[in-house]
């Protein structure tokens, strides 16, 4: 087939914040790591690397400000994830290149989640952005549950364009719109995405797409036509929020780059070293993941056989 577009798609690996935050055991600093080179490796230039949250809320990120002075810094910017001013304090001083600030559209998620209504989590925004700007590091606003909460079912769209304005008032580099609990659909995306579009033309926005429903896929594909350039996505798809009754993974990054690599886009990532780091996450963790590239293989025969079908003889 003649590839004519060569447009960039832009891919942040959360697989080492969102996977591994909802993994019931506690992954080794090592092993994350190890994880963490074979993503760089691949080709990824940004990376959700860890969280700086309470361990009471999630243990299985303890080792934070451990890993953020042992990961490679060099070609990938690492955006963890902070919940308020004290996880942003902690995430600069061990080294973050950018932050993501989390808060919900709604207030039984927000408070599920970080213990705090939106309008509490929102009186906290701007000493981070205050924070971040001394320090010379941009911040991403990500708005969970921005597609449907898993307590209070629809989410009105306006308090999804009120939290979007109260990150580009603070000086948002990026908005994530999140599906934190797979309740979108391609409907929903094109109605938000369009509105979105309409109201903050000049902001770049980012999706972040769970599976519960098994819909993201579709969803990613619609958001594309739409000119949508900026996905997370979860080697293996691994992923969830432990404040989702029934929480289920990202899009798998393989799998997206298989997609997208086939459609003509250029994502930069090297697809057979992410099945490689795919299968090495299944090792480490002693499951199957949801991914499917990585068990079918890529489209050229010669290379499924290299790289995916003798591995599958081994297992
Ligand atoms: N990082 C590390 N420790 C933190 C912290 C952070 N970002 N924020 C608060 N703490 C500590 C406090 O210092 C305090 O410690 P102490 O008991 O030793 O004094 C303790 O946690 C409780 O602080 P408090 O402000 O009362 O927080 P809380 O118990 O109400 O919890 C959050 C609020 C936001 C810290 C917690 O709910 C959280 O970390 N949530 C993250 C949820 C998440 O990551 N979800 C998945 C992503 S969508
Ligand atoms: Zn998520």
């Amino acid at each position: 087939m003649e590839l004519k577009s060569r447009k960039k798609i832009h891919i942040r690996e959360v697989a080492p914040r969102d996977g591994f935050q909802s993994w019931p055991n506690f992954i080794p600093t090592d092993k994350k790591l190890e994880i963490i080179r074979l993503l760089l490796e691949a080709g990824i230039t940004e990376m959700e690397t860890t969280a700086f949250v309470s361990p009471n809320a999630i243990p299985q990120l303890r080792d934070a400000a451990d890993l953020m002075g042992l990961v490679p810094k060099d070609g990938c910017i690492h955006s963890p994830l902070v919940p308020n001013l004290k996880g942003a304090e902690l995430a600069l001083d061990s080294g973050a290149d950018k932050l993501v600030v989390v808060i919900s559209a709604t207030d039984a998620h927000n408070l599920a989640n970080v213990h705090r209504t939106v309008k509490e989590s929102l009186e906290d925004l701007q000493s981070i952005f205050r924070l971040a700007k001394e320090r010379g590091k941009p911040v991403i606003g990500a708005i969970a549950v921005a597609f449907g909460c898993p307590y209070q079912g629809d989410v009105p769209e306006d308090s999804v364009y009120r939290l979007a304005e109260a990150y580009i008032n603070g000086g948002a580099s990026c908005v994530i719109l999140a599906d934190t609990t797979g309740m979108a659909t391609p409907t929903r995306i094109l109605q938000l995405l369009g509105e979105f579009k309409n109201r903050f033309p000049q902001t770049p926005y980012s999706l972040h797409l769970h599976n519960n429903r098994g819909v993201a896929m579709a969803n990613l594909y619609a958001a594309l036509g739409v000119g949508a350039d900026m996905f997370d996505t979860a080697l293996g798809g691994i992923g969830g929020c432990p404040n989702v009754p029934v929480a289920a993974g990202n899009l798998p990054t393989e799998d997206v780059v298989f997609m997208l690599e086939d459609m003509g886009y250029d994502t930069g990532l090297d697809l057979i070293k992410l099945i490689g780091a795919a299968r090495d996450l299944e090792e480490i963790l002693g499951q199957t993941l949801p991914g499917q590239v990585m068990k079918s293989g890529p489209r050229d025969p010669r290379l499924a056989a290299k790289y995916v079908v003798a591995r599958n003889r081994e297992c």
